[in-house]
């Protein structure tokens, strides 16, 4: 069943208050709730409809008298006055039968929830919509010693705990927890001197996990004061830890819950990557209490008005926590690798929808990332200053309300006087824009002339022109920057720029900070390139420089079997040595294009990609790179080697990053020797991990995969890291084989989303492993999504995506995918999350 955003309408009625009271028990869990209801005034329609599903409804109540509401498998209707009342409901669920983990449910013994989108209706019956807020008070009746809802503390006792959360909220920001729970425990003076108790609930065994957590909550409150005047506004601050869990996390009013994986970090037993994650979705979450929770969404196709605001905030406190080029770069890295694809495929869909069946479908890289690039868009147009007053005229605008992509864009018109009616298209096109690019220079006069098309999605044949903030320098021969950054706006199909008095013919850096998500299809020359990787002032141009010549050279050794471009490499290695430039970006810079992004380049092209032939393309630059880099690659592993006790910061990450990258090209000319040696002294896990990873990748990995497990085997977030990284760096042909091997492990704990995620996630990473001929690849993750659905179909439904690329193959590849999809489409029983996804992906 399809909703529409036209269709929207406001609930006939407002809440005024919710009181809650939880009996827990796994089998059986009494949900007592009293709701004072009165007529909203601003709805026409008086239809009093309450979602709920699988639930067990007890009695009902009208102001105090019984009465026998009409029940479905959707929700309940009744006859009420028409005056202020209020309902109240009787009902039992199963929490520990509920294996979708979304409303109230298990993990290990602990209870917790997921609302968001539509779990509160799996809780009790209510208008499970964001455009309801209400108070809440809650009491929890339980034996277990820690007992959480959302808001400030209120009276404990044995056996209950009662919680009472001021702030008004739409049900999807309902949370419990109860468990047997210890917690790490500090507190954050807020810049108007409010104290705030802050806790990180975790299993005990785990409380050596939360130092850094705990940190990163700290450094995001302070930010959000700082940068966007943001206070807090309750008593307590709670954060719990969840083994179980869809997502990874939730910004529940006062009480965040995580996955595990998103929250819980040791030295010893996460990465690098780990922290900077962790310290991100730390942020997010806390961002959101402002963009999201005290300012709401008033239906969910306006999700990205949350998601892309407070991906943009946490892009930017991650910048300005780290490095700022370096957070720009991983970012296009990720947009590309994750937002393109579905942009550019079957699943493409707008910033803001306008049509779903599941809600849950549409929590997509389109919805967050490129939300988020929307919005540092129109701070790119507007400048910083009109940003900071349009957002501080959200915050006294809107607070308390819940809001639409209309209300946010029409703050920015009236703060900066801007019209902002073709910039919305950004919100209603799906695809990518390609964005291509003419040079003339005549006299003096040096001219760009750009044009933008989009093309056709499904749904949208025809396309109209959007607004693109162009960041472009231009560069003299002799490498200076004779026009430093500027803005080009440009609005047509086709718009030219002219910089006069230009004494000789620049090279222009284009497209300057990644200022707008398109495509550029610039066919720059080499010299131009190779230029720009040595000269560009641009951190992201000059990597963006250095990605196209290796894109250029991969291309051109799968089409023509040419051999790597030299001159590229020997560029590159003059930047990679240069003990001037942050090792980080030295990381970066000797990062390849991953495989699925040529692939499709090739599509674009109107060349079938071969998986193998990209695979073997890949495989025979880095020979090369190691090849030609085998003097300088010692005294880069030495200048990568960090001799202070490990700390996660940006500079000790960065060095172990460029140490990385240098194993690997070293794994190539030893075999794993140094991988070896490396995996047996590391002290901590970017190193352990990344020897490991070199070893796999040279097929060298048996004993180091055993000594690992041994070491792990009790730890889930590590064990999960051991399952993905033997998959993910398999040889592509013994990718398909390996996973089923491993779906046999008894570790293999399939209804544990991480552990799902870690072997079948990886799996539709390995991509020539993935698409391997024989359909093994397609055939294994469509059997395991065909049985997760049963028990969890967000889950699967998300994970069905890997998908999304299926018909850019060769026949044959394209014949064993579609008949893996149209087997699972096909199959009684099947889901709604999962039949929207496959329908979608068929076509
Ligand atoms: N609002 C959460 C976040 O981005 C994501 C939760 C989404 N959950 C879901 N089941 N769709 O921070
Ligand atoms: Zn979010």
């Amino acid at each position: 069943q399809t909703v529409y955003l036209k269709d929207y309408t406001p609930f006939g009625y407002t809440v005024e208050h919710v009181d809650l009271t939880f009996r827990l028990s796994p089998d059986a869990t009494r949900v007592i709730s009293r709701i004072r209801f009165a007529p909203n005034p601003a709805a026409t329609d008086r239809t009093f409809f309450l979602h709920g599903e699988e639930l067990n409804l007890i009695s009902a109540r009208i102001d105090g008298a019984e009465v026998s509401p009409e029940v479905t498998d959707k929700g309940l209707t009744c006859e009420v006055p028409d005056t202020p009342f209020t309902f109240e409901a009787e009902v039992e669920i199963a929490p520990a039968r509920n294996t979708a983990l979304e409303g109230l449910y298990m993990s290990n013994g602990m209870y917790c929830t997921q609302c968001e989108a539509e779990g509160f209706r799996k809780i009790t019956y209510y208008p499970d919509r964001p455009d309801v807020m209400a108070t809440f008070d809650v009491r929890i009746e339980s034996d277990l010693p820690v007992l959480l809802s959302n808001g400030n503390p209120g009276p404990r006792g044995e056996g209950h705990a009662e919680w009472s959360d001021p702030w008004p909220k739409p049900a999807y920001l309902f949370a419990l927890v109860a468990g047997e729970l210890e917690a790490r425990s500090d507190v954050f003076t807020t810049r108007s001197g409010a104290r705030v108790d802050l806790n990180l609930w975790v299993r005990p065994g785990d409380l050596h996990k939360t130092e850094w957590g705990i940190e990163a909550l700290k450094k995001s409150m302070r930010w959000d004061e700082e940068v966007y005047g943001r206070e807090y506004d309750l008593d307590v601050f709670n954060i719990v830890a969840v083994d179980d869990f869809n997502m990874g996390a939730m910004e529940n009013k006062g009480l965040n819950i995580f996955n595990s994986s998103a929250v819980l970090a040791s030295p010893d037993t996460s990465t690098d990557a780990n922290f900077e994650r962790i310290e991100a979705i730390i942020a997010h979450e806390y961002f959101h209490n402002w963009t999201g929770n005290r300012i709401t969404c008033r239906d969910w196709f306006q999700l990205c008005l949350k998601e892309g605001l407070t991906v943009f905030r946490d892009s930017q406190f991650t910048a300005d926590m780290r490095s700022a080029p370096v957070k720009r770069i991983s970012d296009v890295i990720a947009l590309r690798a994750r937002q393109f694809p579905e942009d550019q495929g079957p699943l493409s869909h707008p910033v803001r929808p306008e049509s779903f069946q599941e809600i849950n479908n549409f929590y997509t890289a389109t919805v967050y990332e490129k939300g988020a690039e929307v919005i540092g868009m129109l701070k790119r147009l507007v400048g910083d200053d009109a940003y900071s007053k349009a957002l501080d005229l959200y915050f006294e605008r809107h607070d308390g309300e819940a809001c639409t992509i209309e209300d946010w864009l029409k703050v920015f018109e009236d703060a900066t006087g801007r019209d902002l009616a073709q910039f919305k298209r950004w919100y209603s096109q799906s695809g990518t824009p390609r964005l291509s690019v003419e040079e003339r220079y005549e006299g003096s006069d040096y001219t760009l002339t750009f044009r933008q098309t989009t093309p056709p999605t499904p749904g949208q044949a025809e396309k109209a022109p959007q607004v693109l903030p162009i960041a472009v320098g231009l560069l003299n021969p002799n490498g200076d920057e004779v026009v430093p950054t500027t803005l080009l706006e440009m609005t047509e199909g086709e718009q030219s720029f002219t910089f006069p008095n230009m004494p000789s013919k620049p090279v222009p850096s284009l497209l300057r900070g990644f200022s707008a998500p398109v495509v550029l299809d610039h066919e720059a020359s080499g010299e131009d390139k190779a230029f720009l990787l040595a000269h560009d002032t641009d951190p992201y141009s000059r990597w963006e420089a250095g990605r196209s010549l290796a894109r250029a050279s991969l291309i051109a050794s799968i089409l023509e079997r040419t051999e790597p471009d030299a001159a590229y490499l020997d560029g590159l290695k003059r930047l990679v040595t240069d003990p001037a430039l942050d090792p980080a970006f030295r990381a970066l810079m000797m990062s390849l294009p991953s495989q699925n992004e040529l692939a499709q380049v090739l599509h674009e092209k109107g060349v079938t990609p071969d998986p193998d032939a990209i695979f073997e393309a890949v495989e025979s630059l880095l020979r090369a790179m190691a090849e030609r880099w085998r003097d300088v690659l010692p005294a880069l592993a030495e200048e990568a080697r960090v001799s202070a006790p490990y700390a996660p910061d940006a500079e000790q990450s960065g060095k172990r990053a460029l140490g990385s990258a240098v194993l690997g090209l070293q794994t190539r000319l030893d075999g794993g020797a140094a991988a070896k040696a490396q995996f047996e002294n590391a002290d901590n896990m970017t190193l352990s991990l990344s020897a490991l990873g070199a070893l796999v990748r040279a097929d060298a990995a048996e004993d180091a995969l055993a000594a690992f497990e041994t070491r792990w085997s009790g730890d889930r977030l590590v064990m999960d890291k051991w399952f993905g990284i033997q998959i993910m760096l398999a040889p592509p042909q013994v990718a398909p084989d390996r996973t089923r091997a491993l779906t046999e492990h008894p570790a293999f704990d399939w209804t544990n989303p991480n552990r799902f995620r870690a072997v079948m996630g990886s799996l539709a990473g390995n991509h020539a492993g993935f698409h391997r001929a024989d359909g093994a690849g397609y055939e294994i993750l469509g059997e395991w999504l065909s049985r997760l659905d049963e028990k969890n179909p967000q889950t699967a439904a998300r994970m069905a995506s890997a998908f999304q690329t299926w018909t850019r193959y060769d026949d044959e590849r394209r014949a064993k995918a579609r008949a893996t999809l149209e087997r699972l489409y096909e199959k009684p029983g099947l889901s709604g999350d999962m039949a929207e996804m496959v329908g979608r992906m068929l076509g």
